[in-house]
């Protein structure tokens, strides 16, 4: 049988303490499914950097250090100070180095050497996220003739967009050298397709394979979802357990939540401005709400993030400053993380979720917060029209504009009084498409997309999926 060999920045590898994060949970049903190999960084910088392998049940795992020049050229500096905010829509954020490029190419050249040392040719690889774009053509220019996909699980903006990013030309075309290459949404897919068209002149119609010589790439659209009825569970458990309890018990009045990761993509300084806005328009809610934010820290050696965090800080203090009294305080801003059980039980707690990102790939917090909710007695969703999650869920949540507080003010002011009828209705609608969308056969749907052969179609029979499909063909 075909491995599966998963390449990723963060691999989580069992008993070691690595985790990955979002990605860990949406690879789960592929990782039980097939014989898979994990490789990707060990999260560890060292002057000579170490592989590491370990074998668990039918998978294994290989992940290799960085030196800290590799660290900070690839990681801090070209993923995360330009590929990051560039492919956020935040050119105003983007700090390009050629060094800062030449290290990031260095990284990807050393996890296709570390790859072409294990790979046989049967073997399909599936490289995730913006960390590893070029890694397909390392692995081309190593004779490797895989079947090698690429999932990009954050957004892909307009080419007037990406083309204003240094070098562009040498990076993007590169994602040619895969046979798949996959995105959260249909916008994401047709922004890249029409960079393809302006840029390659590769034509934006349905094309065949044209015979050898020429590569096929094939685009298409894969949104991550999670296992909705399996959260569920999970957060019917937690809101009993005596942290969730506690946290429910000292809030006077009603919950509402926010929680991500401490990143300007996320918006929670306009968001924390949104609820200013409310509070000042809507003083019978004072002493009858409170919005709890948790915010764990993130790539804080990156200068744009810890200038957010004074940002975010400043506004939540002048929030507290400004409505507390005595034995109401308004907010509360938590910068430490929580488990996924401790989450799920404080969503099914809140009555209302503000998700409202400037921009994001998908954004599973909204998925999570639906599936948590008590369908008898649902809260209500406040979600940006600029995640990804937007364009399954445009029947049921509240969608906003996160860059206009007085919409999101209002947002939050009809979302507390919203009676259940309507609630109701929302919730059936959004928890129907998390059900159209289960996680547990994403992966195999990416795969057999990636393979078309049989032995990646999906257990049920049913068709590879609805995605839809351009073929591009490119000589590569
Ligand atoms: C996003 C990216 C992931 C990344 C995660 C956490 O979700 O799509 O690839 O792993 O953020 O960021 P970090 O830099 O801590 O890995």
């Amino acid at each position: 049988m075909a491995r599966v060999f998963i390449i990723s920045n963060r691999v989580a590898m069992p008993d070691s303490g690595l985790h990955a994060g979002g990605l860990e949970v949406v690879l789960k049903a592929t990782l039980k499914n097939h014989p898979c190999v994990w490789m990707g960084w060990s999260g560890e910088t060292r002057p000579q950097p170490r592989v590491r392998t370990l074998h668990k049940g039918s998978n294994t795992y290989i992940v290799s250090d960085l030196t800290e020049e590799d660290f900070d050229e690839y990681y801090n500096g070209f993923a995360n100070r330009v590929l990051w905010p560039i492919l956020h829509y935040r050119l105003d954020l983007a700090e390009f180095s050629r060094r800062d490029l030449s290290g990031y190419l260095r990284v990807n050249e050393h996890f296709a050497d570390e790859l072409a040392k294990v790979l046989k040719p049967d073997d399909v690889v599936w490289v995730h996220d913006y960390h590893l774009i070029p890694l397909a053509k390392a692995l081309r220019e190593r004779n490797l003739q895989n079947r090698v996909g690429f999932f990009l699980h954050i957004p892909m903006p307009p080419p007037e967009i990406i083309t204003a990013m240094p070098n562009h030309e040498r990076l993007i075309p590169s994602l040619c050298h895969y046979d798949l290459v996959g995105f959260q949404t249909d916008n994401d897919a047709a922004n890249f397709a029409r960079y393809l068209a302006n840029e390659l002149g590769t034509p934006a119609h349905i094309s065949r394979r044209l015979g050898t010589g020429e590569r096929v790439m094939r685009i298409g659209t894969f949104p991550v979802g999670i296992e909705p009825r399996g959260f569920a569970r999970l957060a019917r458990r937690a809101v009993k357990s005596e942290l969730v309890r506690k946290v429910i018990k000292s809030i006077p009045g009603t919950l509402m939540i926010g929680v991500d990761r401490l990143d300007y993509s996320k918006g929670i300084a306009l968001r924390l401005e949104a609820y200013e806005r409310f509070l000042a328009a809507n003083p019978a809610w004072h002493g009858k709400i409170t919005y709890l934010q948790i915010t764990p820290k993130s790539r804080s050696q990156i200068k744009e993030y810890s200038e957010m965090e004074g940002a975010v800080n400043a506004t939540a203090g002048r929030i507290n400053g400004t409505f507390s009294d005595a034995s109401w305080t308004p907010m509360r801003y938590v910068n430490r993380p929580y488990s996924r059980t401790a989450l799920s039980g404080l969503y099914r707690g809140a009555r209302v979720a503000l998700v409202t990102p400037l921009r994001d790939g998908m954004n599973l917090v909204a998925k999570e917060y639906v599936a948590a909710q008590d369908a008898a007695d649902p809260g209500v969703l406040i979600l940006s029209r600029f995640a990804g999650a937007a364009a399954e869920f445009r029947e049921g949540a509240l969608l906003v504009n996160p860059y206009d507080p007085d919409a999101v003010a209002a947002a939050i002011a009809s979302a507390m009084a919203m009676p259940l009828a309507e609630r109701k209705s929302r919730h059936n609608a959004l928890f129907a498409a998390l059900l159209r969308n289960d996680i547990s056969k994403w992966g195999d749907k990416f795969l057999s997309a990636l393979m078309g052969t049989k032995e990646f179609q999906l257990k049920d029979g049913a068709p590879a999926s609805r995605t839809k499909f351009q073929d591009i063909s490119t000589r590569h």
